[in-house]
């Protein structure tokens, strides 16, 4: 089979993992006899200092065209930081109804993680944080900002729907894997939004008798991210804390740099978008030191979207077979470059 892909580099280091991630790709496509058109965007910040837009105004008609979206990373230091979320990521997010966004945090052999206490294997688990509502629906207001009396405001929204279709999809893998799940939440002080997230959830939980359920305020789950992570399976939670709580399983990874995400559209009627769950790290961009791996692993959550099993597995064999050689990036204690790291990773392959 063919598919069809639309890679947005983003900026700072996407101009330097995509294409690497794209080495990979079409590896194992090669392997396994299916073929990838890949077309590449040149959109971002970057674009927006020089045309005005992060993406042309069809922009997302563009993307509509294709499969999937394997996308870098958007913003630089120049550019208002709140833009690039508006103007691009969000955007695509919401217009494509990817209303889940996957995060796996997984600690692989050979990475000395900062948890010194624990095993590979007790670091596993997934988050799913919704991923177009919430907190982060941009409906506010900044009144009188340079007088004393100067307030603003800003609305969470959740609907009823929003929260089952993502609890639906959060449920239904947790049967595939190991039948718990966590609701991560804060309705003790968010009395109405997420009261309300907790009640349907709950209500949804009661449907999947077979799946362990338990809710737990985000200050705890914070510390059991780093004392306790062998509790977790799967993690609900809501756009914010989840955006929060990646970097923090990120971080119990061994590097921000590592961490791959889906932005996914479950029923298919528009294109997932795969990107990994840092920034484009302006600080290091340019040097050809970013670490590819979480990049590249979410190449292989696109692959599993599309159908391409054997594939995906092959591409995060190898991740884990490069990384279990202590083949490192910078980030994680190492001298590794890019470049080196993709090209022994495609000696796997
Ligand atoms: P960041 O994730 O880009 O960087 C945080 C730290 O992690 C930096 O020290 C960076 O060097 C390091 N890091 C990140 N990825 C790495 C990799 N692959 N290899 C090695 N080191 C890596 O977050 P930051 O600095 O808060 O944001 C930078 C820009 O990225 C901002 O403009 C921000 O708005 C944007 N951003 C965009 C996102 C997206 O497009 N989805 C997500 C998060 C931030
Ligand atoms: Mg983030």
């Amino acid at each position: 089979s063919t598919y069809k892909i639309a890679a947005v580099y983003g900026d700072g280091i996407g101009h330097e993992i995509v294409p690497a991630g794209l080495e990979i790709l079409q590896a194992v496509a090669r392997k396994h006899q299916f073929t990838l058109e890949v077309e590449v965007f040149e959109w971002g910040a970057h674009r927006y200092l020089s045309a005005g837009s992060f993406m042309p105004e069809d922009g997302l008609e563009v993307l509509r065209r294709f499969d999937a979206v394997y996308f870098g990373a958007v913003g630089l230091p120049e550019v208002d930081d709140r833009l690039p979320f508006q103007l691009y990521t969000y955007k695509v997010r919401k217009a494509f109804n990817q209303y889940v966004n996957y995060r796996p945090v997984k600690l692989l052999p050979g990475v000395d993680g900062p948890l010194k206490f624990k095993q590979a294997e007790d670091i596993d688990f997934v988050i799913i944080r919704e991923n177009i509502e919430g907190e982060f629906v941009q409906n506010g207001k900044i009144f009188d900002a340079d007088r004393p009396h100067g307030f603003a405001t800003e609305t969470n929204l959740f609907t009823r729907h929003g929260i089952e279709q993502v609890a639906h999809y959060s449920f239904q893998l947790a049967r595939k894997r190991r039948k718990k799940l966590t609701n991560v939440t804060k309705s003790n002080t968010l009395i109405y939004t997420l009261y309300f997230w907790d009640q349907v959830i709950a209500e949804i939980a009661d449907q999947y008798p077979d799946v362990e359920y338990q809710k737990l305020y985000v200050d705890a789950a914070s510390a059991s991210f780093v004392l306790q992570p062998e509790r977790f399976d799967v993690i609900l939670t809501t756009n914010m804390i989840g955006d929060i709580l990646s970097d923090l399983g990120g971080a119990t990874m061994g590097s921000l740099g590592l961490g791959p995400s889906g932005n996914i559209n479950p029923e298919r009627n528009f294109p997932s978008m795969f990107e990994p769950i840092h920034g484009s790290a302006p600080d290091i961009a340019g040097q050809g030191i970013a670490n590819p791996i979480g990049q590249i692993w979410s190449g292989a959550l696109m692959l599993e979207q599309l159908g391409e099993t054997a594939a995906a597995a092959d591409i995060v064999h190898a991740i884990e077979q490069t990384v279990g050689d202590k083949i490192l990036t910078r980030d994680l204690g190492g001298r590794t470059t890019t470049a080196e790291a993709t090209s022994i990773l495609l000696d796997h392959l």
